[in-house]
Formats: C-alpha cells, sequence, structure tokens
C-alpha cells in the first residue's frame, strides 16, 4: 500500500466534501489456505490476507447523516440519515458500509454521522471478500474517529452482524476476521467458535514456492441460495447428531456418526466435509510448525475433493483449474471461498509457476471459457490505518 495511494483517495475525498478527511484506512480481501465451510459450525479456517485492498478516506459527522461515495462505481454521493437506515432495506453496495454504521449503533456505540469515499482493489465477486473488505475498513475507521477501542475481533463480529442482518447474507465469520486480524507473512489460524487465533508463519518464497490465485471470472451467480442451503443441511445435521454444532464431532467419531445418519444421504455428505475438513485445518498448522511445507499441496488437493463430492460447490471452471494445475505438476490445488465460481488456489514450485499458469490458460480456452485471472498471493497486513 503506498503513500501515493492515501493522498490520492484524500484528493478525491477533498474534490466530494470540500474538506480534508480526518483519516485514510485500508482493509484487505482474503484468500483461504483451508477450512472452507466450516466457520458457521463452530469450525477451524486458515486465511491470510492479500495485498488487494479497500481503502476509505473518511471524516466524522455530527448530524446524524451518513454520506457514501465509491470511485468504483457509477453515481454520485449517496446521503442516509442514520435514524432511518433498517435491515434489509438496501441492494446497493451502499448497504455494506450503510450496514456497518447500523451494526455499531445498534450495539449501542454513539455514532453519529460520516462521510466516506471507498476505493477498492480487491476483485468482486471472485471469492476473496470484496465485501467483508469494505466493511472492515469503515468499522475500522470508525473506531478510530469515535475512539470506540474495540479490537479486531470484536470490529468482524459487528461487520457478519451487518452482513448477515443488514445485508441479509447468512455467512459465517472467517472472512471479516481475516481482514481485521491478519498479519505480513503469516495464514491466520482460526477458532471460529471462540476467534481465539494464532498466527502460523507462511513465507512460500523463502522456501522456493508460490501460491497462485487463479480467479476463473464464473461470478458466484445463485451462491446466496445455494450457501444458505448448505448451512441448513449442517445445522440440521448438527441437531440430528445432538450436539451444538458439526465442530462437536471428532474426527475419530465421525464413521460413527455417519452411521447414525445412514438415512440422511445429503446431511451424511455435508457433516462428512466438515468433520474432515476441520482435521484437515489442523493437519496444515501441524505441517507448516513443523516446516513440512511442500506436505500440505496433497491435503490442499483433499479439500477440493471433499467440496466437489461432498459438499457439492464446485463447478467445472474450478475443477479444470485444479486437474490442469495437478497434471502440470502443481504440489496441490483446490477451491477457495464460498463456491459456485470464484477463484481456485495452487501450491507450486517456484519454477514451475509459468508452465502451470500457461497450462491453465489454454485448458481454459480449449474449453471455451472466458480467461482466468491468475496472479500471485503474498501473505499480507490486515486492516490499518494509512494516513
Ligand atoms: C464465504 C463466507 C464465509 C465462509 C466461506 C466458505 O466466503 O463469507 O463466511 O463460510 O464462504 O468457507
Amino acid at each position: 500500500m503506498s503513500e501515493a495511494v492515501a493522498v490520492a483517495v484524500a484528493e478525491r475525498f477533498r474534490e466530494l466534501y470540500g474538506a480534508d478527511p480526518d483519516g485514510v484506512w485500508a482493509a484487505p480481501g482474503r484468500v483461504n489456505l483451508i477450512g472452507e465451510h466450516t466457520d458457521y459450525n463452530d469450525g477451524f479456517v486458515m486465511p491470510f490476507a492479500l495485498p488487494h485492498v479497500a481503502v476509505a478516506a473518511v471524516a466524522r459527522r455530527a448530524d446524524g447523516v451518513l454520506r457514501l461515495h465509491s470511485a468504483d462505481i457509477e453515481g454520485g454521493v449517496v446521503e442516509l440519515r442514520l435514524d432511518e437506515l433498517a435491515p434489509q432495506s438496501d441492494r446497493n453496495w451502499t448497504a455494506y458500509p450503510a450496514g456497518v454504521v447500523w451494526a455499531l449503533r445498534d450495539a449501542g456505540h454513539d455514532v453519529t454521522g460520516a462521510d466516506v469515499h471507498l476505493t477498492s482493489s480487491v476483485p468482486t465477486g471472485a471469492g476473496l471478500s470484496s465485501s467483508a473488505a469494505l466493511e472492515v475498513v469503515v468499522a475500522l475507521a470508525l473506531n478510530d474517529l469515535y475512539a470506540l477501542d474495540l479490537e479486531g475481533r470484536q470490529l468482524a463480529r459487528l461487520c457478519q452482524r451487518a452482513e448477515n442482518v443488514y445485508v441479509g447474507a447468512p455467512t459465517g465469520i472467517m472472512d471479516q476476521t481475516a481482514s481485521a486480524c491478519c498479519e505480513t507473512g503469516h495464514a491466520l489460524f482460526l477458532d471460529t467458535r471462540d476467534l481465539s487465533q494464532r498466527q502460523i508463519p507462511f513465507d512460500l518464497a523463502a522456501e522456493g514456492m508460490r501460491l497462485l490465485v487463479v480467479d476463473t471470472r464464473v461470478k458466484h451467480a445463485h451462491s446466496d441460495g445455494e450457501y444458505g442451503k448448505r448451512r441448513a443441511g449442517c445445522e440440521k445435521g448438527a441437531a440430528l447428531l445432538g450436539v451444538d454444532a458439526l465442530r462437536d464431532v471428532p474426527f475419530d467419531g465421525l464413521a460413527a456418526a455417519l452411521e447414525r445418519l445412514a438415512d440422511e444421504e445429503e446431511v451424511r455428505r455435508l457433516v462428512r466435509h466438515v468433520v474432515t475438513e476441520d482435521e484437515r485445518v489442523e493437519r496444515v498448522v501441524s505441517l507448516l510448525e513443523e516446516g513440512d511445507t511442500r506436505a500440505i499441496g496433497p491435503v490442499l488437493t483433499e479439500g477440493h475433493a471433499s467440496l466437489r463430492d461432498d459438499f457439492r460447490i464446485s463447478c467445472p471452471e474450478l475443477d479444470l483449474v485444479v486437474d490442469t494445475a495437478l497434471s502440470a505438476g502443481a504440489l496441490g490445488a483446490r477451491m477457495t471461498g464460498g463456491g459456485f465460481g470464484g477463484s481456485a488456489i495452487v501450491l507450486a514450485q517456484a519454477a514451475d509457476v509459468d508452465t502451470l499458469t500457461k497450462a491453465v490458460e489454454e485448458a481454459f480456452a480449449a474449453a471455451g471459457f472466458t480467461a482466468p485471472r491468475v496472479f500471485e498471493a503474498v501473505p499480507s497486513a490486515g486492516a490499518r490505518r494509512i494516513s
């Protein structure tokens, strides 16, 4: 994040609102290394922050008005009255920042208004948490400007509430926590039950490896309904098994649990994914802590098979990335994020990156798919003030 970006964003704020902002903040998108669809099951996840960020220039107001502007979306400044903010009243991008203000006020924080100018380099619809980045950057700015003294994980909870209640998307806590709490050079091992966390050093470059993100350019259409169905299925599984959440089914008790669900074919598959995925997160953490980074590759690939076959949220483009990358020598590959499109990740030896990228691009062209966007993901900083 260069100083130049902060200066340019502040300058645009002055043009829009005729005064200086009180500050400029940034919050990143994320890639999830492993631990998919575990976060609403109280399980484990392991995301890291991307260098791509949402940036907000913000000034306080005292008159109960929220003004919002985005450099990335057509249209001018949107003006909202804080006392009129109501859950699910807004279907536009403004629901994310407005939802955060609503969630803060609903939690009793005395936020009296703001002028906000936003811009973001996080690709949208790519499963890289562009909406969480927008929420977290606004939450952090207001936390500082109103001296609310909330920690990253508390801000993440408020942002999740904005998304669940105000926007109306039934997502878990991973994306917001990743954006708020990740650290440069580390992946975040997060227990989504109590938000306890451990920063795990994850420096692939030092070991001659790279992690590629392949954005399939398939926007995850219809994913909201499908996401909700998977979540409801998991909750049904937990209820049938008599546990609070699937996190409470131990890996060595999986066979017995599946036997009890013999008549529930769909729920069985969902349960099997979640319980094995939690175990995969723990395995990846152990391997990284033992310094055996290469060995995480096959665990990532196992995770993909489980999402494809048991959770059933992959798509032809994601499968093509994974299959092609593995045939071309990748150490491991899997879809990342909510599914039904979005991005896949590929773990590779540095020397193989060009060959792999070419192989994936050629496979997409041969299949008649839109050209994917491939970039290297470097574990970057979480949300912070930049000026
Ligand atoms: C989306 C949601 C997250 C999480 C992932 C799947 O990114 O926002 O809460 O459930 O899907 O792991």
